[in-house]
């Protein structure tokens, strides 16, 4: 049986550092602490609170300054702002490195994050369809997607939204993801590329952006029984898709990470691996309903038929 490492691969996790502890009175009290600690905006600067105005521009990213490797980031924000804390909560998922804490499943954006390969952006809302969001999020795709074979095997763009200021729904969060990929589609000048069907229904469709094929993921701060979709802030994580084509390239690497990250993946979430984990091009199927699963033991839809109609 051949099953989505997609999913799993990055996307899952960055989930919660706090939430992967067992027992739950100590999720709940961790969360709510940092949650308070980064939801409050009088005492945190919602928007941009870099300490050096313009980063180092480093010899592999030129031009897009809101860019950021994994240094910039480290060094870039103040200690109590919401881009440190949130991002310190994503390492602390991936490097699973507390006590109590269960294996982050996806053992390969693990390897992205030490191995540097990742790339961040930083939005000024919770909201990532806000039309200054996707102007933000256009240009430092654009440049990562061309830079990314520089990166290494297992790299991704890690897309992080501002804390929400009054709790959302799952769906809320799946309404401004969808509304994110229809602006990128909106402003994108490539147009959708001719072997990639537009019918999202379709086996074979695919997320598209300046010609090129990427899998996007939703993590959101309302998923409380699949942890593996789980972060404090909404975060959006994305690979371009030669990342899992080579993760996959054949039968037997596909069964062997597919089989690694379901495993843990099984141990990790609170609730059975979602139905729309399938694997891509299976008849059937769609990998739209994969990038934001629903916190419960369904498959989900999609609000477009057609991102580019
Ligand atoms: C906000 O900051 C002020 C001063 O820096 C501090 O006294 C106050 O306790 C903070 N509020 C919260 C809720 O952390
Ligand atoms: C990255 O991904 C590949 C598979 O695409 C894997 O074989 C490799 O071991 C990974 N890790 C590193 C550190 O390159
Ligand atoms: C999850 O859904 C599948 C398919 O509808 C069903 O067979 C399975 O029993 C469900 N599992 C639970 C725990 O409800
Ligand atoms: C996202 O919205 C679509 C359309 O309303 C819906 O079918 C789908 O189940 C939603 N997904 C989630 C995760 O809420």
């Amino acid at each position: 049986m051949i099953v989505a490492l997609a999913v799993a691969c990055f996307t899952l996790g960055f989930g919660a550092a706090v939430l992967a502890a067992t027992d739950d009175g100590k999720y709940n009290k961790d969360i709510a602490k940092l949650l308070s600690a980064i939801g409050l905006p009088s005492n945190i600067s919602r928007s941009f609170t870099k300490r050096n105005a313009t980063p180092e521009p480093s010899s592999r990213q030129v031009g897009v300054d809101n860019l950021l490797t994994k240094e910039q980031v480290e060094n870039g924000f103040e200690k109590s702002s919401w881009q440190a804390l949130a991002y310190q909560d994503f390492k602390d998922v991936i490097v699973a490195k507390s006590n109590g804490m269960k294996t982050f499943p996806c053992i390969y954006a693990t390897m992205g994050y030490r191995a540097d390969e990742h790339r961040y952006i930083f939005l000024n809302s919770d909201d990532p369809s806000e039309p200054q969001n996707v102007r933000l999020i256009a240009p430092a795709l654009k440049e990562y997607l061309a830079i990314s074979p520089s990166l290494g095997p297992n790299t991704s763009l890690v897309i992080v939204c501002a804390p929400s200021e009054k709790e959302k729904s799952v769906e809320d969060y799946n309404n401004t993801f969808w509304g994110m990929l229809r602006g990128l589609r909106i402003i994108d000048s490539k147009s959708w590329p001719r072997d990639v069907p537009e019918s999202v229904e379709s086996e074979k469709w695919t997320f598209c952006f300046g010609g090129e094929p990427v899998f996007p993921v939703m993590l959101t701060p309302a998923h409380m029984q699949r942890w593996s979709r789980h972060m404090s802030v909404p975060i959006i994580a994305l690979q371009p898709k030669w990342v899992l084509d080579k993760l996959l390239a054949t039968d037997q690497k596909r069964e062997a990470a597919t089989g690694k990250v379901r495993k843990l993946l099984k141990e990790y979430d609170q609730i059975e691996i979602s139905p729309d984990l399938t694997s891509y091009g299976q008849p059937g199927t769609s990998e739209a309903r994969q990038l934001c699963l629903l916190d419960k033991n369904e498959t989900a839809g999609c609000p477009f038929d057609n991102l580019d109609r």
